[in-house]
């Protein structure tokens, strides 16, 4: 009991102290403040308060009037922003503060002019004005509006000058009206181009004007590089070669050899244009050339027997084109000797006439005879195997002499000679078509049943002893004989075989 009498003392104490604590920490919270107030002067012109020290500038009859005061604590509503600290535009600045004498400071109330928010500056709380903010957010949009436009403006003109210069590489308009006048075919195009231009093709914008104008009808064919369709451009017929995207290479180089300048020659088949069209997901490789609806030598001994007149003729217009297409002519408008290294009766074409155009120039070689040396590395062997010369097969061609790549087409050419002579209609007789080594080589020969035949057996299709009861036949079977001789360089040229050939012509008195 006595000691609970004490605890009860002792709490007592302690409730005392602390209520004199929290009494001295009340002095503590009351904040001193400069007061204008009548009230005020008594005291010192200052004022104590449990809130706030209150500031304010008002315009009132024009006159600025400058008060300050205490405010209470239980005026301060609502917290955070009390209506006693309010200011208003134009008519009065009020600033509360809670350190003492905080309020001592002179405000200002602003013109209408320089209003916060209106003139510029922050208003007095640290915030932006809506001019301000305009500005802020304008400023950059403006900018951005200007880069923009700018931006459009450099991509518009570039745009421009694309279109500018696609259109002067595919249509330019200052050639047009040379070129392309909607009444002029395609013989009057190449005309004007081979009278006035380089001799080695049409512009190319009026190529690409041509291929792209052209209407395909029917696929006429198909070899190893792509199909040949048959198209129609301003009425007349066209020939489409349409290569495979894997086969840009040969698109390419077929299309360059085509346009070796003075190449053109009536025996040579025309070409008119090659175009690459990117259509998005490939690439479309044409070659357009000069449509002949008989199609390839092949096609046409199949399907007729040839009088000797009409022998005489394929086989002198092929070595004409083939003569062309192996000589060099000097000079600026020259053209360099070219080998073929792919002939055979599919790719001779019979024109509407009766004569031969060669065509399939993709494996070609072209001699330049400055360097001696030939313009693509020549890989060993190309072509079709049932045609390759024994010197192919067997790899002995000498690659550097360019002469030895025309020494084959020789050998080709008298295979060729032996299919259209079989088919030659004399006295009543002729044979049926027949490949050449039809008889000793299955039908998709490799290299190695082609040396044994050819090199190793050193067998060559059979010439008919009837043959030697025509003075037509006989020819054809001499030169047949020295187009095949195993040494390339003792062959017939072409020119020798173009001169043969006319004169048997005019012997046999058939006009060329
Ligand atoms: N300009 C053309 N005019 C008419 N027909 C053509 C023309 N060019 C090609 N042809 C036809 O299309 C066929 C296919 O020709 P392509 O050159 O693609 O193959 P190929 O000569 O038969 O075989 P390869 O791929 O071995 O050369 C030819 O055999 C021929 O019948
Ligand atoms: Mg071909």
């Amino acid at each position: 009991m006595q000691c609970n009498g004490n605890i009860t003392i002792m709490a007592k104490k302690q409730m005392l102290l602390t209520l004199l604590v929290l009494g001295l920490f009340r002095r503590y919270d009351a904040l001193w403040c400069n007061c204008t107030t009548a009230q005020c002067q008594k005291t010192g012109s200052q004022c104590e308060t449990d809130g706030a020290c209150m500031a304010s500038t008002s315009f009132i009859d024009g006159q600025e009037q400058h008060i300050r005061i205490c405010i209470t604590r239980d005026k301060l509503v609502p917290p955070g922003q009390p209506f006693y600290c309010l200011s208003a535009e134009g008519l009065l600045n009020t600033h509360c503060c809670y350190t003492n004498y905080c309020n001592s400071l002179d405000l200002k109330v602003p013109s209408v002019t320089l209003r916060p928010g209106l003139g510029g500056g922050f208003g007095p709380d640290g915030t932006w004005g809506p001019v301000e903010l305009v500005a802020v957010v304008a400023g950059p949009v403006c900018l951005l509006c200007v880069l923009l436009i700018m931006a459009v403006f450099l991509f518009q003109y570039h745009q421009r000058a694309y279109s500018h210069r696609q259109r002067l590489e595919v249509e330019d308009p200052s050639c047009d009206h040379l070129y392309m006048a909607k009444d002029k075919t395609l013989q009057d195009l190449i005309y004007d181009m081979s009278t006035s231009g380089s001799g080695s093709g049409l512009p190319l914008f009026v190529q690409r004007t041509v291929a792209r104008t052209i209407v395909l009808q029917e696929i006429i064919g198909k070899g190893r590089f792509g199909e040949v369709w048959r198209g129609r451009w301003r009425g007349g017929d066209v020939a489409v070669k349409i290569f495979s995207s894997r086969e840009e290479r040969s698109w390419f180089r077929e299309a360059e050899i085509y346009q070796t300048v003075m190449l053109r020659h009536e025996n040579i088949l025309g070409f008119i244009a090659a175009d690459n069209k990117d259509n998005g997901t490939w690439t479309q490789l044409w070659l357009v050339s000069d449509y002949h609806e008989y199609g390839s030598l092949f096609d046409y001994l199949n399907r007729y027997s040839v009088t000797i007149e009409g022998m005489i003729k394929l086989a002198l217009s092929a070595a004409s084109g083939l003569a062309h297409l192996h000589m060099e002519i000097l000079g600026t408008q020259g053209k360099p000797g070219i080998a073929h290294r792919d002939l055979k009766s599919k790719n001779i074409l019979v024109k509407k006439n009766s004569t031969c155009a060669i065509a399939d120039l993709g494996l070609a070689v072209r001699h330049e005879s400055t360097t001696d040396t030939i313009d693509i590395a020549p890989n060993q062997r190309v072509g079709t195997k049932r045609y390759m010369a024994p010197e192919v097969l067997d790899e002995s061609i000498n690659m550097r002499h360019f002469d030895s790549f025309k020494c084959a087409d020789i050998y080709a050419l008298g295979l060729v000679y032996w299919e259209i002579t079989r088919r030659c209609n004399a006295g009543g007789i002729h044979e049926e078509y027949q490949l050449p080594y039809y008889d000793l080589v299955p039908s998709d020969p490799s290299i190695e049943e082609m040396r044994k035949v050819v090199c190793d057996q050193k067998l060559r299709p059979n010439v008919p002893n009837w043959w030697q009861s025509y003075e037509a036949l006989r020819v054809m079977g001499k030169i047949m004989r020295e187009c095949w001789y195993a040494n390339g360089a003792a062959r017939l040229t072409a020119l020798r075989i173009k001169k043969t050939l006319s004169q048997l012509s005019v012997q046999e008195d058939i006009k060329v």
